[in-house]
């Protein structure tokens, strides 16, 4: 029987967009504040080793979670910045030519439903000499090794694909393609910031040459992160962004973040103990929302791949409804919808679009996101909310009754004013 009593409202169902913090990371963080405040750059004094203490600590934890030697961790101040250094950093450490000397710096492979900070960074280097491929993903969001293959050339430089995707959770074929970069000598970049500390990472099992992770998206502090630099075989150069101190072996100059880091590590450390449990209940909990959704709704339809996806995210659209008053019907419940706001408009979500998702369908669409403290009661409630919410729209809505009706609405001719 669903348990139909209310649970404490809003529902907070956006885990992909942030996480909250954990009472145990904060509780370790806590010291780092202000007892243990040194700069872990200061060799002289205890106040600098305890505080570099805490910082090795941290990056033990990390270094045990995607089972890489703890001097391949890079902290940064987020996933943003960690594929911008990747990337950047990459590129122009292996460029083919130098800039400006007319010919093509190199080439790069990417995908259309990367993460902006990873399309955003691609797109700069196009504009100074590199040429980028992205790669059309196909209707079940799935970039495979033989499409990298297809677009692999004899100048290409660098490979940089997502772990799993934000949006429809979808997993990539990161280890057939982390092989195959290895036999092409290709560096290979992957955003990981959806599927670390989700699910069981392997950076030497995959041939991950460079890994970007963050801990706001597995219940640590925002604005720290990391970036995996693998060491050997290859030993992966990069251009850094930032020039100054000479922090993180050089990659990345700054006073390091110690609070932020230590709770990071300790994010991970948690995760390692809890993600396996956690995503077979998260699993179960989505499966029960998808099913009844679908069940009790038709014309709705799941983005992605069925099966080949993170357990904690869903992405449902809901045909003869409209994007904004769905929203505005489940205010209760805090999630994402297929609609971003840029300055001027609604955009329909650009990975929708790109994975064949009409611009009606992406507008109605909801990423539901579940995490460590989502409730079956929420679940329960969340469900019987947008039931009810898409049923009311829907019984608005007289191009939902023509379909009732069997009119094949794509073959309307309609007037035009
Ligand atoms: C796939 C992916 N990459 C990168 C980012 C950016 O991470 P951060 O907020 O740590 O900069 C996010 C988070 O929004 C993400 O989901």
């Amino acid at each position: 029987m669903p348990d139909l009593t209310t649970p404490k409202l809003p529902i907070y169902l956006d885990h992909a967009a942030t996480t909250p913090c954990d009472p145990r990371v904060v509780e370790a963080m806590l010291p780092y504040f202000t007892s243990i405040f040194g700069n872990p750059g200061s060799r002289n004094h205890r106040f600098g080793w305890e505080a570099e203490e805490g910082v090795d600590k941290a990056r033990r934890q990390v270094a045990a979670l995607i089972k890489s030697d703890e001097k391949e961790v890079i902290f940064t101040s987020g996933a943003t910045e960690s594929n911008n250094l990747a990337i950047r950093g990459a590129a122009i450490m292996y460029e083919k030519a130098p800039e400006g000397s007319g010919k093509s710096r190199g080439h790069i492979i990417s995908c259309a439903i990367e993460h902006k900070a990873v399309l955003d960074p691609c797109k700069r280097l196009q504009k100074e000499g590199f040429e980028v491929t992205f790669l059309d993903p196909p209707k079940d969001g799935i970039v495979t090794a033989e499409m990298v293959k297809a677009a692999l050339r004899d100048d290409t430089v660098l490979v940089t694909l997502m772990y799993a995707n934000n949006e429809i959770g979808t997993i990539n074929e990161i280890a057939q393609i982390g092989e195959l970069c290895k036999s092409r000598d290709v560096i290979f970049h992957t955003d990981a910031t959806q599927w670390v500390g989700k699910m069981p990472t392997d950076v030497y099992a995959d041939n991950v040459d460079l890994m970007s992770f963050s801990s706001h998206k597995i219940y640590g502090p925002k604005g720290v992160g990391g970036l995996f630099v693998r060491r050997k075989r290859p030993r992966v150069r990069l251009t850094p962004l930032v020039d100054g101190g000479g922090q993180e072996r050089g990659f990345r100059s700054g006073t390091l973040n110690v609070t932020g880091i230590v709770g990071l590590g300790k994010a991970c450390e948690i995760a390692g103990q809890e993600m396996a449990a956690d995503a077979i209940r998260l699993g179960k909990l989505r499966k029960k929302l998808e099913d009844s959704i679908t069940s009790r709704l038709d014309t709705c339809q799941i983005n992605g791949h069925r099966e080949k996806r993170l357990p904690h995210i869903t992405n449902i659209s809901f045909g003869f409804v409209e994007g904004e008053s769905l929203m505005m019907a489940i205010k209760e419940i805090a999630c994402s919808s297929g609609s971003a706001c840029t300055s001027a408009s609604l955009e329909p979500s650009y990975v929708l679009k790109n994975i064949g998702v009409g611009d009606d369908l992406a507008h109605s669409s909801l990423r539901l996101s579940l995490g460590r403290w989502t409730t079956e009661q929420e679940i329960d409630y969340s469900i019987e909310k947008i039931v009810t919410a898409v049923k009311k729209l829907r019984d608005l809505s007289p191009l939902y009754d023509m379909h009732k009706e069997g009119i094949d609405l794509s073959k309307v001719e309609w007037a035009h004013h």
